[in-house]
């Protein structure tokens, strides 16, 4: 697949006095590719939306690329984003339907009016497109000359996303599409985002706090703790098996915990705030201090991210190949063979039973054995 938006070494630094920064997004590598949705979890603050107003381009970077279709958009500056033709592909929906709706207009007009600026439809195409839009989310006619205090936190929910969609971008960025909502009704949205998900065949990216949102409706998540991606991969493979301590703790934290067993006290954070993401140490891992993993190590040398298996990555010292997985991989990738998993898991077993011996005969040695000298075959 083709990738649609990239992320290239982003860094959001913001000053916040007497020659201090704020690290809000601190060195992030992703992409999105065409008609992939992708969930965006973390805790409040680590700089979800901060990240989103970048690669909206509402925001200009401090650091870093992104780039929309091979194109770097990176520097276009936000001010003057309004009028850029980018903004008719990457599209906002807002965390708050009721504050993001201006209240002097209807919701057919709110609807035409992000189409009419955006797009070069007018008069009855006009009317056609919003009127469409507003079956495509649920949304009846007769509610169409309503003002936003006349509709209730769901039919807004529907006007921001008619909105947003009704120009056809080629990415839908969700904020949190469901905070500001009701319980009954944020599981009535979700239904007609995961419909619209699966009917437009664009580009999502969720962002939200709540797991349940991705794991719902994304093929793929990133995991983000102060300002840096923690771990990414496949929802279905994260949730199931999750490897930054960060990720354990998110999802043991749900009813259930951690699927295949209980969840044990090191998969719980240790209580306490974060770090302060103001000037942070760039040596010493971001989770450390609440990591019930966390070793002396981590206080001095920051983890990577780095990929863990296809697809997947983690940033910890702790989540990777162990040494004898890594050698084994090594005299595999010397032979140029290929294994699928449960052979390598075997290879590397009949590894360790081999390196047990050698350890078992070592500590049987007496003073006086000596050891045979190695005999070749031709
Ligand atoms: N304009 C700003 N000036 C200074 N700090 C900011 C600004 N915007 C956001 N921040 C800080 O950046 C960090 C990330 O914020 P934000 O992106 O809103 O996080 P999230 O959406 O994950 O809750 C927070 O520490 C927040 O206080
Ligand atoms: S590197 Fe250390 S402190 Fe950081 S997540 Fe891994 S174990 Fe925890
Ligand atoms: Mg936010």
């Amino acid at each position: 697949m083709k990738r649609l938006i990239e992320a290239i070494d982003l860094v959001k630094h913001f000053p916040v006095g007497d020659k201090k920064r704020l690290h809000a997004v601190d060195g992030l590598n992703f992409h999105i590719e065409a008609g992939e949705t992708v969930g965006l979890v973390g805790e409040s603050g680590c700089g979800k939306s901060t990240l989103v107003r970048l690669l909206t381009r509402t925001l200009d970077l401090t650091d870093g690329q992104v780039r929309f279709h091979g194109h770097g958009i990176g520097l276009i500056p936000a001010r003057a984003m309004a009028d850029h033709p980018m903004r008719r592909e990457i599209q906002m929906v807002f965390q708050d339907p009721t504050d993001s709706l201006d209240p002097r207009y209807t919701a057919r007009q709110t609807i035409a009016e992000s189409a009419r600026l955006l797009t070069d439809m007018s008069g009855s195409a006009l009317d056609r497109a919003v009127e469409e839009t507003a079956t495509h989310v649920g949304l009846p006619f007769e509610l169409l000359d309503r003002y936003p205090h006349q509709l209730s936190g769901g039919q807004k929910a529907r006007v921001g996303i008619a909105r947003a969609i009704v120009v056809k971008p080629r990415l839908l960025v969700l904020d949190e599409p469901t905070a500001a909502l009701d319980v009954s009704v944020q599981a009535v949205i979700l239904q007609l985002l995961d419909r619209l998900k699966r009917e437009m065949g664009m580009s999502f990216l969720f962002v939200s706090h709540d797991l349940n949102v991705v794991r719902l409706l994304c093929d793929r998540v990133l995991v983000m703790y102060l300002g840096q991606i923690v771990e990414s991969g496949p929802a279905r493979e994260v949730f199931a098996r999750p490897l930054h301590p960060y990720t354990r703790a998110l999802i043991a934290s749900l009813p259930g915990g951690l699927a295949g067993g209980q969840t044990t006290d090191a998969d719980l954070l240790i209580g306490g705030d974060p770090q302060s993401p103001i000037d942070p140490d760039a040596h010493r891992c971001r989770l450390f201090g609440r990591c019930p993993r966390g070793v002396e190590r981590c206080h001095t040398l920051a983890p990577p991210l780095r990929e863990i298996s296809r697809g997947r990555a983690a940033a910890c010292h702790f989540v990777g190949p162990t040494e004898r997985e890594a050698f084994v991989d090594a005299a595999l990738a010397m032979h140029n063979i290929h294994v699928d998993p449960a052979r390598r898991a075997a290879l590397t077993s009949e590894f360790n039973r081999v390196a047990e011996m050698a350890r078992l005969v070592q500590a049987a040695r007496l003073p006086g054995d000596t050891l045979p000298a190695p005999q070749y075959r031709p």
